[in-house]
């Protein structure tokens, strides 16, 4: 698969490091392998590189490691250097006691498993897809660093961790001298806003961005999702394995405050979920914004949030609108206590 017809795709650095990556991404939880056919997938990563995407989101644990196969067949064919792979490690991936969490063991295997379902020799950005209270941070970050020296990793970050792990994790970086963590990837959206108080401020003192997930809330922010209604047809909420993920966001408070944002976007000419992406990027801390999509038509939606900017008062109509909906609380990110 090629790329077609290049549109206008915005770029950022990520972290203090020399990779650049689309300031909107493309990311394949819950869809590839699972909600969509393959078909579809194929045609939402043709949408992205038309669009100009260059940066691709996924994990092992999506759909089972599925995720990862769909996501090497649809960019096989691509030149590689034209593309930022991006991965994870830490979920379950098998039964076996050692097939979850960040230990040697467990990374070592991970990684080959990603890059032999990926179609590549390396992934550019390998990432902690959460804290692991099992393993000495040591033993993490010193296998991250030999896969960064194999060359089978580029860049290493990790996702909702704490600003307190990531702190001690680029302390211990700097202290052994192991690559330093370039990124978090952390849920960030108009109501979700937990990362504000402690993670940024850490993060843009220590050169690291934040590659945010789900800025249009699973969907929520579209306003497709009315209050006192079924969810549309054919939507994550319908669907058997998204539908418990964005359960908590479909109460009628939150829905019936979104509605209200519908005026603010057509003011502005935007689509509701290009308002939603817009937000998100408007912190300059955030390096890209990883949209998920079913169908094509939304990844060409979703992509027109590139390069847009939102005044002061813009900001301030959307905080007035969804008020005390929004979670701001840093002791949200959590991750297990004990490996799942
Ligand atoms: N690190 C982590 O722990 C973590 C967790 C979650 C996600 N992620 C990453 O972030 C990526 C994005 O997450 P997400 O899928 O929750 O993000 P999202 O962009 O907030 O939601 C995507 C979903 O919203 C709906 N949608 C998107 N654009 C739309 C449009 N223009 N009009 C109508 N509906 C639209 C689609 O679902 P329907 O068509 O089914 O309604 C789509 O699959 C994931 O793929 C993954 O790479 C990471």
């Amino acid at each position: 698969m090629m790329p077609t017809r290049v549109k206008h795709m915005e770029f950022r650095h990520l972290g203090r490091s020399g990779l650049i990556v689309s300031e909107i991404s493309y990311g394949n939880w819950i869809t590839h392998g699972s909600q969509v056919e393959e078909d579809a997938a194929k045609q939402c990563v043709q949408a992205a590189l038309d669009e100009g995407i260059t940066t691709f989101d996924t994990a092992d644990v999506y759909a089972g490691t599925r995720a990862e196969e769909v996501l090497g067949r649809a960019l096989k064919g691509v030149r590689r250097e034209s593309l930022e792979i991006l991965t994870k490690v830490y979920w379950p991936t098998g039964t076996g006691r050692n097939d979850r969490g960040l230990s040697r063991k467990h990374i070592t295997e991970s990684i080959h498993g990603s890059l032999r379902r990926l179609q590549t020799d390396y992934v550019d950005l390998y990432q902690a897809h959460r804290f692991d209270n099992e393993t000495p941070m040591e033993e993490t970050l010193k296998t991250f660093d030999d896969l960064v020296r194999q060359g089978k990793v580029l860049y290493v970050g990790v996702s909702e961790w704490n600003a307190d792990q990531i702190s001690r994790a680029l302390k211990i970086a700097d202290e052994m001298g192991f690559d330093r963590l370039v990124s978090n990837q952390p849920q960030y959206s108009m109501l979700w806003r937990v990362i504000e108080s402690e993670i940024v401020p850490l993060s843009e003192k220590e050169g690291v961005s934040q590659i945010v997930f789900s800025p249009i809330a699973q969907g929520v922010l579209t306003g497709k999702y009315l209050p006192g209604q079924p969810p549309p047809s054919g939507s994550r909420a319908t669907d058997p394995s998204g539908s418990n993920m964005i359960a908590r966001l479909l109460n009628d408070d939150v829905l019936a405050r979104v509605q209200e944002l519908k005026p603010i976007a057509a003011d502005l000419g935007l689509s509701m979920a290009q308002l939603a992406v817009a937000w998100v990027l408007q912190n300059p801390n955030v390096a890209s914004a990883i949209v998920g999509a079913t169908r094509p038509e939304q990844v060409h939606d979703n992509v027109k949030a590139s390069g847009v900017k939102l005044d002061t008062d813009v900001l301030k109509k959307i905080d007035d609108v969804l008020g005390s909906i929004v979670e701001r609380d840093p002791a949200k990110t959590v991750s297990p206590e004990k490996r799942p």
